[in-house]
């Protein structure tokens, strides 16, 4: 109802909203033009322990991108590349206009702009740095659902772009790509989309284009525990030493059958996650935040979770205690021939370690979760993600210095 316009109004004119990239908020006064709503004023912080884009709320639009370095391009050509994309990226989220600009983004605030960059492995054996590539970059192992395009999957460099305004964000992937320059061509790119900020009366976990509520049990930055599931430790040594306050980010282009999906009565739907479409409750009852009963037995004797629910066979209760932070994006990219949409979700999760997070997990819903038959992972790239870059430093500056 209209109590949703007021989420969106709060902020008033000049004031300048901060937020770090883990989420804190902080007063800041300078910068760019003073939006008129906190969507716009939101300012996400470039420097940190972590880069931003990992913890930040998600934003309503996203880019991901991954480039090849071109032939010839090496170590010092990544340097200068790393440096312009840094210098970039810290301008445009503070929601300022970079040299030359396009003028896109001209009359919007910084919109809780984030860019994001990581490493695939092949870019460890364009810089000569193979030494340097740690352990948590071998690549994933295929899993029997896999129908990947290898052109829309892996990249030497991944760019994540989130904002809460399209037109911000597209003036950011113009920005990034223009960087490149002769250094690094686009090998890939994916468009996603979140709910918009104040869309709903208050903040409510996100939804998925199945219509399910997705992320209720994703790690939250208060646990205890949260930190040495999803950022690799201060004190990594050996290959794995520059990526202290890391990430390693797995991006799944996972499309959904929504035709197939669409005709499932709500009933049988919600047997496929064991939660509840209207409020994300488990189907053994409670709120959105209870915890799955996943012992609960029902008149007939199965379990009212069934087994081969999705929420049971991806808790990490069931997978010895790994956790990923699901971080994701819709996507719709039109209608095929066939009249079916090529639409779903560019999941992305985030771990400390993808043997312990993502490996695991998608091992066991590859063999069969009751999602399965209604989506197809058809790209896939896995990067290594390093720590935020302190002030003065360019991301990735402790890999190639
Ligand atoms: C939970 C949907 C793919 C891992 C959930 C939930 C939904 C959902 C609705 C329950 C709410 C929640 O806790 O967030 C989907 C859809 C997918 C998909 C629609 C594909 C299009 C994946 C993949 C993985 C995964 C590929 C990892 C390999 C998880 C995990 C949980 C979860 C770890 C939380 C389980 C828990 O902690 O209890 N998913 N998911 N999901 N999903 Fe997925």
């Amino acid at each position: 109802g209209a109590a949703g316009l007021v989420v969106g109004a709060a902020g008033g004119a000049g004031i300048s909203a901060a937020v770090s990239g883990d989420g804190t908020a902080s007063a800041n006064g300078a910068g760019g033009p003073a939006a008129l709503t906190t969507v716009g004023s939101t300012e996400v912080m470039f420097h940190g322990k972590h880069q931003a884009g990992i913890t930040t709320p998600l934003q309503s639009r996203g880019h991901l991108v991954a480039f090849d370095l071109v032939p010839g391009a090496g170590r010092k050509e990544a340097v200068a590349l790393m440096r312009r994309w840094s210098a970039t990226a810290k301008t445009l989220m503070a929601g300022k206009a970079p040299g030359q600009d396009t003028g896109v983004a001209l009359d919007a605030g910084p919109s809780s702009l984030t860019v994001t960059f990581g490493f695939g492995r092949t870019f460890f054996d364009r810089t000569g740095l193979a030494a340097r590539r740690p352990a948590g970059l071998d690549p994933l192992p295929a899993f029997s659902s896999d129908a990947l395009d290898p052109r829309r999957s892996e990249g030497d460099l991944w760019v994540q772009i989130g904002a809460d305004d399209a037109l911000v964000a597209f003036h950011a992937l113009r920005a990034v790509q223009k960087d490149a320059g002769d250094a690094a061509r686009v090998r890939w790119q994916m468009n996603g989309f979140n709910r918009s900020a104040g869309a709903t009366a208050r903040p409510m976990t996100a939804r998925n284009l199945m219509g399910q509520v997705d992320g209720t049990r994703n790690p939250r930055p208060t646990e205890p525990d949260f930190d040495r599931r999803i950022f690799v430790p201060a004190g990594a040594t050996g290959a794995e030493e520059w990526m202290a306050g890391g990430s390693y980010a797995v991006v799944r282009r996972i499309r959904m059958l929504l035709d197939d999906w669409e005709k499932l009565p709500l009933g049988a739907q919600e047997k496929v996650i064991g939660r509840r479409k209207s409020d994300g409750a488990p189907l053994t009852g409670g709120t959105e935040t209870t915890e799955l009963d996943l012992d609960k037995r029902g008149p007939d004797g199965r379990t009212v979770i069934p087994d081969n629910a999705h929420a049971r066979i991806s808790a990490p209760e069931q997978n010895g205690g790994a956790a990923m932070l699901r971080r994701p994006f819709s996507f719709h990219d039109g209608i095929g021939p066939d009249g079916t949409p090529d639409a779903g979700l560019l999941f992305i999760c985030w771990q400390a370690d993808p043997l312990r997070g993502f490996v695991p997990v998608q091992r066991k819903l590859d063999r069969g979760d009751a999602l399965s038959p209604f989506i197809r992972h058809e790209a896939s790239g896995l990067f290594a993600v390093p720590g935020g870059p302190a002030e003065g430093e360019y991301v990735g500056q402790r890999l190639l210095e």
